[in-house]
């Protein structure tokens, strides 16, 4: 199988590679002849590391490199049997470059995109043939990270989900099936990570620096919440909480948050910028945390609640199966465990109880506990 990449930016270029590395011919195009003499000196470095680490020989760095062919026009593709298109996130533009494949490519070419927030069906619309197109959604570093969403629009075929998630498998990744739906499984399950923690720090309960130590220390959580944005960059973090929020028909349960829309108007992005939640400038040391055990706990329990509810409904929506759903999460974000599996290590009856009187306190929507995780609990 031929394989089509188009965009050679953060994105296109790592799914390039993870496809010449598996073996396949790969067409890398960018409007950009830059990008992709950057994407190139990425791969010489990439390979010298590999051949460093005894990962790769000489004989298969010139291989690898010999599979990759870089080119400046969509003409290219001609010969492609399946393209992963990943440029700019803006539906016309997307619109206007399928349209434009599909004049190039055969009648049997898979036609998929990377995005991570616009809707499958929307981007497939433009085409001619549209039951081939599909979500194939990878997380970044795309080379390194072992999970890719695979979304099936209203449109695609059967043929080409099966010819997708067996390609994926083969490319060694760990492939999820999930619905064509904001955020699909980890954007959207993973909201209240971020927007349980701030709203935890701005009614005052706690600051950032203790926020972060309750889930790292306390929840086994590789990084905290704040240290986290601070590592996406506030302005995509807010930037998807925000579409999410829209997507869903502005359902308070993936409410953004102000503080971290004034970070991110200030240019407080994080590490890329120098400062965030945290500062990183020369020579800064990092706010110690408040270790209070009892605060922690509580810190805790609340966000895991918040996140294994949104888990819960996910899964009583059909978003995907339940395997899946713990998969995406422990592959793709790195959480501790999947949070259908630990709630039941917590007990379902526990995690409705917390849910339940955050419900009664706040008076809030956003606390409502899902109607799946509370006939299991109650059953
Ligand atoms: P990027 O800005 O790093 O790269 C985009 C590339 O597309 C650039 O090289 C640009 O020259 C090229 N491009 C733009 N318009 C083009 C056109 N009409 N024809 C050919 N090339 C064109 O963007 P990034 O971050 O790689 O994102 C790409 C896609 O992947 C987006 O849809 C994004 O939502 C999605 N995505 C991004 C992730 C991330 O962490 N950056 C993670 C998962 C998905």
């Amino acid at each position: 199988m031929k394989v089509g990449v188009l965009g050679a930016g953060t994105m296109g270029a790592g799914i390039a590679q993870v496809a010449a590395q598996a073996g396949h011919e790969v067409v890398l195009v960018d409007v950009n002849q830059v990008q992709l003499d950057k994407a190139l000196a990425g791969y010489q470095k990439v390979f010298d590391r590999m051949i460093e680490k005894g990962q790769l020989d000489a004989a298969g760095k010139t291989e690898t490199l010999g599979r990759l062919s870089l080119k400046d026009s969509l003409s290219a593709f001609a010969p492609c049997d399946l393209i992963i298109e990943a440029i700019v996130e803006k539906l016309e533009v997307k619109h206007a470059v399928f349209k434009e494949m599909e004049s190039v490519v055969s009648e049997s070419c898979i036609l998929a995109s990377n995005t991570s927030s616009l809707s499958i069906a929307s981007i497939g619309s433009v085409l001619k043939k549209s039951d081939r197109v599909i979500g194939i959604h990878f997380f970044n570093p795309a080379p390194l990270m072992p999970l890719v969403e695979i979304i099936p629009a209203v449109q695609t075929s059967d043929k080409t989900l099966v010819i997708c998630k067996g390609l994926i498998a083969s490319w060694k990744k760990i492939g999820v099936v999930c619905k064509d739906t904001p955020g699909f499984i980890v954007n959207r399950v993973a909201r209240p990570f971020y927007g349980e923690a701030l709203r935890i720090y701005e009614e005052g309960m706690a600051d950032f620096a203790t926020i972060d130590w309750a889930m790292t220390e306390l929840g086994g959580f590789k990084m905290g919440p704040f240290t986290l944005m601070d590592y996406i960059g506030n302005d995509i973090n807010y930037a998807v909480t925000e579409s999410v929020f829209s997507a869903f028909y502005f359902d308070p349960r993936f409410k953004p948050s102000f503080t971290q829309k004034r970070h991110a108007e200030a240019g407080f992005y994080g590490r890329k910028s120098g400062r965030g939640y945290y500062s990183y400038a020369e020579g800064s040391l990092m706010p110690e945390p408040n270790r209070d055990e009892v605060l922690g706990k509580q810190i805790l329990d609340r966000i895991l609640a918040m996140l294994i509810n949104e888990a819960y409904d996910a899964l009583y929506l059909n978003i995907a199966s339940r395997e899946d759903i713990d998969l995406a999460m422990t592959k793709g974000v790195n959480y501790p465990k999947g949070l259908l599996a630990w709630s039941e290590e917590i007990g379902l009856k526990v995690v409705l109880d917390r849910l339940q009187s955050l419900f009664e306190e706040y008076g809030e929507d956003r606390y409502r506990p899902n109607v799946l995780l509370k006939r299991l609990a109650l059953s």
